[in-house]
């Protein structure tokens, strides 16, 4: 019999898919992924078509266990996705009735404000450890409810069903069969008590989401269901699911507290591991529950920079100033200093430790000799000192102190970016060999919850590092730097 020993994890990111087929070392076997196209309705939306969604991961899984050798070795099936974005499908056909609305869709902007006007945001934050803020689900589920004929009838009498992206392609991958989500992506969703770990009824009065839309809630880690068998050829177990930044630390295998790891997809979102019991923010920082595991929970700290690689795909199809990201190591190494050059990335608002949804980019500080190679090194820049502001909030909110980040994502890929990163942060920072994170995170939950591992425990010697960075830079030189950052924020600001 041909030994179960391969995992596939499917990433389901924000402006691609990607399927991995990995072995117990955490090494690549296979990969497929596909781009797949967004849509900016108005100013301020951003929307997707659950098919792209659902065709692109179909298609990149069959094409990554297909090239991987076929289905024979493949043990389970791990999810993970961009979170907080929202799915609102019909139960018999399984169709949505609306494009999903986006993480970064700032269309509920005004609904949070009014909400936080009337003296919400407390209870919101104390059941959630999230804040009123259009970024997270549940006035963009509201809003579908309240702009989809018919659609708020149809969910009270049970007809319809919602779930973040993981929820929505278990339902499709199951056949319909199973309709639930795992801990991590409920706990994003507003609507979660992230201490009693259940759906809470007040929320949902408050926003006016009928209960009978949402799925089950489980383990991050554990068999779902399986997939039918016409996909691969035979049924797999789906075993594993987070949300993709948790599923980051898990890849990175930040198990123990204090351990904290940095993903720079499209935004960038530190999580800091507090272990068992949630640490609340007095610094706008997000609680949230990392992973868990055979019943047991980690929480995180949690700082959400809305964007990271997008400021570098501006530079390349806003500005076309160059064709390709790598392009942006050579131009920052290029110049000896920033010049006084800086760039603050609010194309979609600022996050934390801001909150600002009506903030907007700005470049600052031009004088006639700064050249294309100073605004792309800015636009590096802007992503460190945001790192620099989450980690320097989580220290003083007692999350514990990383003197080590882990870091993943395309711009770790950047090696003039991390020594930046680390001289700014004052600490090492750790590039792993693996850097698709994210996909190894979910792929290391389903081979947990099927066996393959006993526990994390055993995974994370698994954890190989690739790269070390450590400061270099001059503290009074720094310190400038760091100066002037603040002081270009604060020009940004809506409320200033
Ligand atoms: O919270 C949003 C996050 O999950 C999106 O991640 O990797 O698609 O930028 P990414």
């Amino acid at each position: 019999m041909i030994k179960q020993d391969r995992i596939l994890a499917i990433d389901q990111g924000t402006t691609s898919t990607r399927s991995i087929v990995f072995d117990m070392n955490g090494q690549e076997i296979s990969v497929a992924r596909q781009e797949f196209p967004q849509y900016y309705p108005q100013l301020g939306w951003v929307e997707h078509d659950p098919e792209d969604i659902w065709r692109d991961a179909k298609t990149t899984a069959q094409e990554a266990v297909e090239r991987s050798g076929g289905v024979d070795r493949i043990a389970a099936i791990g999810i993970t996705n961009q979170r907080e974005t929202i799915v609102v499908w019909d139960r018999k056909t399984g169709k949505a009735i609306h494009n999903a609305i986006v993480w970064q869709d700032r269309r509920t902007a005004a609904l949070c404000a009014e909400l936080k006007k009337q003296g919400k945001e407390e209870l919101v934050a104390s059941r959630t450890g999230l804040l009123l803020d259009p970024y997270f689900t549940a006035t963009k589920l509201a809003w579908i409810l309240d702009n989809v004929e018919g659609a708020r009838a149809r969910a009270e009498k049970g007809e319809l069903a919602c779930g973040t992206i993981d929820c929505f392609l278990l339902w499709r991958l199951t056949d319909g069969k199973v309709h639930a989500t795992d801990v991590t992506n409920a706990s994003r969703t507003l609507l979660f008590d992230i201490h009693r770990q259940q759906w809470d009824d007040e929320l949902l009065a408050l926003f006016n989401i009928p209960a009978a839309l949402l799925p089950e809630v489980k383990d991050s880690s554990g068999v779902f269901g399986e997939s039918t068998p016409d996909l691969f050829g035979r049924a797999v177990p789906i075993a594993g699911i987070a949300g993709d930044q948790q599923a980051a630390v898990v890849g990175q295998t930040c198990f123990k507290p204090g351990m904290a790891k940095a993903t720079y997809g499209t935004g960038c979102f530190v999580l800091l591991n507090t272990g068992e019991k949630p640490v609340i923010s007095q610094n706008r920082m997000l609680t949230t529950i990392a992973y868990r595991v055979k019943g047991k929970t980690a929480y995180a700290l949690e700082g959400s920079i809305f964007v990271a690689g997008a400021a570098i795909k501006w530079l390349r199809d806003g500005l076309h100033l160059i064709t390709h990201a790598s392009q942006t190591d050579d131009m920052a190494t290029r110049i000896p200093h920033s010049h006084g050059v800086y760039m603050v990335p609010g194309f979609v608002g600022l996050g934390a430790p801001h909150w600002d949804p009506n903030a907007r980019g700005l470049i600052c500080g031009l004088t006639l000799d700064a050249t294309e190679a100073h605004i792309a090194r800015a636009a590096l820049e802007s992503v460190a000192y945001q790192t620099l502001d989450l980690v320097a909030a989580m220290t003083q909110d007692g999350g514990g102190t990383a003197d080590t980040l882990r870091i993943d994502g395309g711009m770790a890929a950047n090696d003039w970016f991390c020594q930046f990163l680390s001289d700014m942060l004052q600490a090492k920072v750790e590039r792993p060999k693996q850097i698709e994170t994210t996909a190894l995170g979910a792929a290391f939950l389903a081979g947990v919850g099927v066996g393959l591992w006993n526990d994390l425990e055993e995974v994370a010697s698994e954890w190989q590092r690739g790269a070390l960075f450590e400061p270099q830079m001059e503290a009074s030189i720094r310190k400038g730097m760091i100066d002037g950052w603040h002081v270009a924020v604060r020009r940004t600001l809506s409320q200033v």
